[in-house]
């Protein structure tokens, strides 16, 4: 049987840390509103490094510990909503960056879920059998999608990259089982800088107003703690285990109040759940890889461990994975 197996995770996140007292300094907010409504006590901010270069270093990251060389590289998945460009794909960059010249190379658009769908994508490339590794990178430099005059948003996001060297196997399965969803009747939830038609053709009167990413930040936390306990139930009905069976659950790190609600309703003490968004805030895609890394490096969690991760964002999409480490 043709499967997948976790070899490592990496993460990047950029030097510079902005706590919320630095946000009050230029926005009309404080430390106890954003630490009271979302548990974020700080984020991780460029100042210059494009979301490229940290999604390479993860790659490097990830090659290093594995003990590859880059020409070993068959797929480069990175998941992103703050590319470098439109096009080519970040992952192109990051192919050139790292010298993965055998490998093909792609980015994938599925917001704070971009990094679940990722690796679905990723393990059933090589559960095809046709190809034996795959990099898959989580990467967001947020603070350049921000408007850094609307105090509802741009305090919750901040900046990183996380990814997985996935490879196949024989014995191992990475990927137990999965649960994937997209419901685009609320996609005006979440906006990340609209692209008006301006053409020597088009009659555009678009004013501005969607430059930068907005939210309806009611409309996505009721979303979240209705979907997220919903396919945390599912993945444990489909793989037939219990809760015990699973050493942590790892949500998208979006806000913590998010998570209690989901805690309460699947009846779960808090410490089932790995929470670092304090530290990060919001990293979209980055969130979850990145959060794994850091459980890697914590002696958390292990090989053959069982662990729920879980993410949902713009679209609005969400997905469950159950992953063996
Ligand atoms: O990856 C998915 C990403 N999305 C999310 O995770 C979003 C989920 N939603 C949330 O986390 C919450 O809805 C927020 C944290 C975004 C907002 O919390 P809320 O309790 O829903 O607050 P609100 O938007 O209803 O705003 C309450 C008040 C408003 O003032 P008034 O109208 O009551 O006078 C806002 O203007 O708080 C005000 N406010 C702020 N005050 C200080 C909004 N942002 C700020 C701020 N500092 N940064």
């Amino acid at each position: 049987m043709n499967s997948s197996e976790i070899i490592a995770f990496e993460k990047c996140l950029p030097e510079k840390i902005v706590s919320n007292d630095d946000l009050s300094e230029f926005l009309e907010t404080s430390d106890e509103w954003i630490s009271s409504r979302t548990g974020i006590r700080q984020r991780h901010v460029s100042t210059g490094e494009s979301t490229s270069d940290i999604c390479a270093n993860v790659a490097r990251g990830l090659l290093e510990k594995a003990g590859m060389s880059p020409e070993e590289v068959d797929i480069i998945i990175v998941a992103t909503i703050s590319p470098d460009y439109f096009t080519p794909s970040t992952a192109c960059i990051v192919q050139e960056k790292i010298g993965a010249c055998n490998s093909f190379a792609f980015d994938i658009n599925a917001a704070c879920s971009g990094f679940i769908y990722a690796l679905s994508i990723g393990d059933k490339m090589i559960k095809s059998g046709i190809y034996n590794n795959a990099l898959i990178i989580g990467g967001e430099i947020m603070s350049k999608i921000m408007n850094w005059e609307d105090r509802s948003t741009c305090v919750l996001f901040g900046d990183g990259a996380g990814g997985a060297l996935l490879k196949r196997s024989e014995e191992k399965q990475a990927v137990i089982c999965e649960d994937l969803h997209t419901d685009a009747s609320k996609y005006s939830a979440i906006l990340g800088h609209k692209v008006p038609v301006k053409s020597k053709f088009a009659e555009s009167d678009y004013d501005g107003s969607e430059d930068y990413f907005t939210m309806d930040g009611r409309a996505v936390f009721n979303f979240a703690i209705k979907r997220v306990p919903e396919g945390i139930n599912k993945i444990i009905e489909k793989a037939g285990i219990s809760f015990d069976d699973v050493k942590y659950i790892v949500p998208h790190q979006a806000n913590l109040r998010i998570v209690e609600a989901v805690a309460k309703k699947l009846k779960l003490p808090m410490d089932k759940f790995f929470i670092n968004i304090d530290k990060t805030g919001n990293t979209s895609a980055a969130s979850v890889p990145v959060a794994l890394a850091q459980m890697t490096e914590e002696g958390l969690i292990e090989k053959g461990d069982k662990v729920i991760i879980t993410g949902f964002g713009a679209g609005l999409t969400w997905g469950t994975i159950l992953l063996e480490i």
